[in-house]
């Protein structure tokens, strides 16, 4: 599939998250230090992003620091953080002249001062954004959010939507966010490492060979198509009354 060919119109598009895994090893096979991986991909957030509304995404969830990266070693983790502070203040201008919301999710009582002021300054740039809600996760763990959401509800839930706001409340998100539809993992490993372990109850599932400098607009719009062949039953039989398969059923009807 090439971009711009296939129109998905499902209303307010899309939510996909991406664990973007293999940089490391990207880098490895080219004798390269690990930095290297990781600035390549960048590179490819960049290109991603970019892609995402031609494929009829409307929230993009990005992976880029688990709670659990912060057992490696002190120089990568420096390296990261001083590529996500680059990648914010360089992206942030073409983030509003694209219409891109940004935002950071998980804890923010961990990273260093000139990373969350870029982060402040992006998401205030970008709050106007509506063709795309993008959403990088830094020192993000989906089972702590969950559990200091859980501790924070004190048992005054009506519903499920009620949790998800206060889980909204803990990542620093800008509202509760909309379930997950499709899951992609780069790098050939097949798990989820805590990631939206809430959002994703009915995601489809994508798991990639590729690492993720080499994924590409190309390998999204191959995940996107293939979310789309699925079939979505939520608990039914068919998958009558989802509103997304009908969209899309009444798109190619004509
Ligand atoms: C996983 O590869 C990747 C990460 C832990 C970091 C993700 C960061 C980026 C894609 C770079 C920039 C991101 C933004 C948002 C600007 P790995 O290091 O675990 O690779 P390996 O499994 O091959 O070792």
């Amino acid at each position: 599939m090439t971009q711009n060919t296939l129109r998905f119109p499902v209303p307010g598009g899309i939510h996909v998250g991406i664990i973007m895994d293999g940089n490391g090893r990207w880098a490895h096979e080219r004798q390269r230090p690990r930095s290297v991986g990781h600035r390549r991909g960048a590179r490819a957030v960049r290109q991603v992003v970019e892609a995402a509304p031609d494929f009829g995404i409307g929230t993009l969830t990005l992976f880029a620091f688990s709670s659990d990266n912060w057992r490696r070693p002190g120089p990568e983790v420096r390296t990261l953080f001083r590529l996500f502070r680059t990648y914010l203040r360089a992206e942030t201008e073409k983030c509003v002249r694209e219409g891109v919301r940004l935002r950071v999710i998980g804890r923010r009582d961990r990273l260093p001062d000139d990373l969350l002021g870029a982060i402040d300054e992006a998401e205030a740039a970008t709050h106007a954004g509506r063709k795309l809600f993008l959403r990088v996760a830094l020192d993000y763990s989906a089972r702590a959010s969950i559990l200091e959401a859980a501790s924070r509800s004190n048992g005054a839930l009506r519903d499920e939507d009620d949790f998800a706001a206060i889980l909204g409340d803990v990542i620093h998100d800008a509202g509760p966010a909309p379930d997950l539809d499709l899951l992609i993992r780069t790098g050939g490993e097949q798990r989820l490492s805590d990631f939206l372990l809430w959002e994703a109850a009915y995601a489809e599932l994508y798991f990639s060979p590729r690492h993720w400098p080499d994924f590409g607009p190309d390998g999204l719009g191959e995940a996107v198509e293939e979310f789309h062949r699925r079939e979505r039953r939520f608990g039914r039989v068919t998958a009558e009354g989802n509103p997304a398969a009908e969209a899309i059923r009444r798109e190619a009807a004509g």
